[in-house]
This record gives structure tokens, sequence and C-alpha cells, in this order.
């Protein structure tokens, strides 16, 4: 099996990307034995500190942030980046090539209960001179690499650096990430379908029938049975995709009207969407690809489709 550096160089990955890669790597395996050690850590429970989205922080969201923070300053190659859990970009150095966007510790909700959770990941190139809120506001087509790490079971990194999708396994007596799946592919059907149903009443009309539509299953117009999943973290829904198919949504909803989306787009949305058109799938909001979307504010949160190519051109047909 092909360790990441040996896929990273078979890809023709330029060095300098290939060192931030395996500076992510390597935090993530760190951050995996926190999550491992849990309680005996003392790392679980929450903070008194709410982030700029207005969530009280987890111990372990705060913990995660600072150990890509330190290891990003530390690279040498970041020129800034931009986490869930900072109100503002961070500077990382006066030279750079990189912008790295993330969300230390996706599925915060899950981390209390020993369910899933993850670190997502994107990597845009730095531009010239001084850097701001406005040098991360580029579309998510721009990104050289983005990924996420799975602390499920197995650890799994799942990495693009846009030629396809790979998954790799943390071999824990090496310490290091195997290649276990090259060139991922998503199946463009599927009959499996994830959304916080809880949410229904909230939706907007085209997704309402769209899920109804599925729901009546083999009787309704489209003549077959799904199944449904929900893992409360994306990374979790997201992998789950990415090995057996599916169509992933948090739809735009009118719950609170002053937050009609859920997800973020700078380290959520785009760097998902980025692995799953690697993988042959879509992402969208609905109205338009997740990967054009010029980008407004770095906290900017979007309506997210993806997963299955054929199944989200079938949930878009709603939304004409
Ligand atoms: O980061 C936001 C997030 O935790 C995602 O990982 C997940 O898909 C979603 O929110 C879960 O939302 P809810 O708590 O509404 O099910
Ligand atoms: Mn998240």
């Amino acid at each position: 099996m092909q360790t990441l550096a040996q896929a990273l160089a078979e890809k023709a990955v330029p060095d300098s990307l290939t060192h931030l890669i395996n500076t992510l790597a390597a935090t993530s395996i760190n951050i995996s034995q926190a999550v491992r050690r849990g309680a005996l850590a003392g790392v679980l429970g929450s903070t008194d500190h709410e982030n700029v989205q207005g969530e009280t922080q987890k111990k372990l969201d705060v913990i995660t942030n600072d150990m890509l923070k330190d290891a990003l300053a530390a690279a040498g190659n970041v020129r800034a980046l931009a986490s869930e859990e900072e109100d503002e970009p961070v500077i990382c150095s006066d030279s750079g090539d990189f912008l790295v966007c993330f969300d230390p510790l996706d599925g915060s909700s899950n981390i209390d209960i020993n369910s899933l959770v993850g670190t997502i990941f994107s990597v845009l190139p730095a531009p010239e001179g001084d850097v701001s809120e406005q040098s991360f506001l580029q579309s998510g087509r721009k990104q050289v690499a983005a990924g996420y790490v799975l602390y499920g079971a197995a650890t799994m990194l799942a990495l693009t650096t846009g030629k396809g999708t790979q998954l790799f396994t943390l071999d824990t007596d090496r310490n290091e990430f195997l290649l276990t799946q090259d060139a991922v592919s998503i199946a463009a059907d599927t009959a499996e379908f994830a959304i916080n149903m809880s949410n229904q009443r909230f939706w907007e009309s085209p997704m309402q029938s769209y899920i109804d539509d599925l729901l009546l299953g083999k009787a309704g117009p489209r003549a077959k049975s799904f199944n449904m999943r929900w893992i409360a973290a994306m990374v979790g829904d997201v992998h789950r995709v990415l090995c057996r198919g599916g169509i992933f949504t948090y739809p735009t909803d009118s719950k609170n009207p002053n937050k009609p989306y859920k997800l973020r787009l700078m380290y959520e949305a785009n760097p998902m969407a980025f692995l799953v058109e690697q993988a042959g799938g879509s992402a969208s909001t609905g109205y338009q690809t997740i990967l054009d979307i010029e980008p407004e504010a770095i906290h900017q949160r979007v309506a997210v489709i993806l997963g299955s190519a054929n199944e989200v051109a079938t949930c878009l047909q709603y939304h004409k």
C-alpha cells in the first residue's frame, strides 16, 4: 500500500503543497489521539465561550483549533488561516503560498457521545501582498486541495488535489496514512438520502416536494423505496456518500429567519463539494453550483445538496 507521501508524489503534487498536506495529516493524527482518549484526557464537555457563530465551544473545539493553528503557523508556507472557531482570519507568516480554511472539529454535538467527528480543510492560493478577509473570498474552484479526516472506528483521510479523490486509512502501528482507495467514484444513482427530518416543516416547498416523493417509495413517482441516514456530522454523512453513494442535504429553512442556512461555505461546503465533484458527484445549493459561488464573507453559510449525480439532478428539477 502506498503511503500518503508516495501517493502525493505519484500525483506530482508540488513540494510546497505536499509539505502543507503532510502538516495537516500529522496534526490530524494528534487530534485523533486526543479524540480517542476522550474522558481520560479530560477533553469532553463545553467551555464557557461562544464562537462567532453563536455556538458554545466544546473543549475539543478549542483544543483542536489551537493544534491546527500552531501547526500551520509553524509550517512556514501558510500565509493565513480562517477557522470556524476564529472570528477573524489569523495571519501565520509574511510570505507563504497558501491560505487554509478549516473546521477543526466538525460534528461537535457528537463529541460527548463518542460518535463521529472530523476535521475539514480547504487550501486556497495566497495572493501577493497584504492578506485580509477579502483574500479568502475566492470561489471553491480556486481550491488547490481539500479534504477531511474522519475520527471513526478507523481514522481516515479523504483528499483531493484536483486529480480525483483518494481515501487513506491511518495505520496506528506506523502512525501514518496509507492509501486504501484510489479514484473514489460515487455511484450516479442511489436509494439513500440524508436530511434532518425534524426540520421538515421549515423547508422551502421544492425540498418539501422532493422528500415527500422519496417517502412515497414504490407507490410514488420515484417508484422505488428510499432509506434514510443522519449522522449529524457532515464528515460522517459525506464519507458515507463517498463510500456507497447517496444524497446529503442541509437545505434552506425558515426555522430561524436570521439563519436560513446552516453549513459554512468556506470550510464545510466548498471542500466537500470539491471532494464530491472529484469523485464524479455533484454539489449545489438548489439554485447554484457550490464551487461557483463567489464568497462574500469567511463565515458565510449556504444551503447544500450533494452526492450521487443523478439524484442531485433529480432534486434540482424540483427547484426549477
Ligand atoms: O457543522 C455543522 C453540523 O454539525 C454538520 O456537521 C452537520 O451536518 C449538521 O451541523 C448537523 O445539524 P443538526 O444538528 O441540525 O442535525
Ligand atoms: Mn462543522
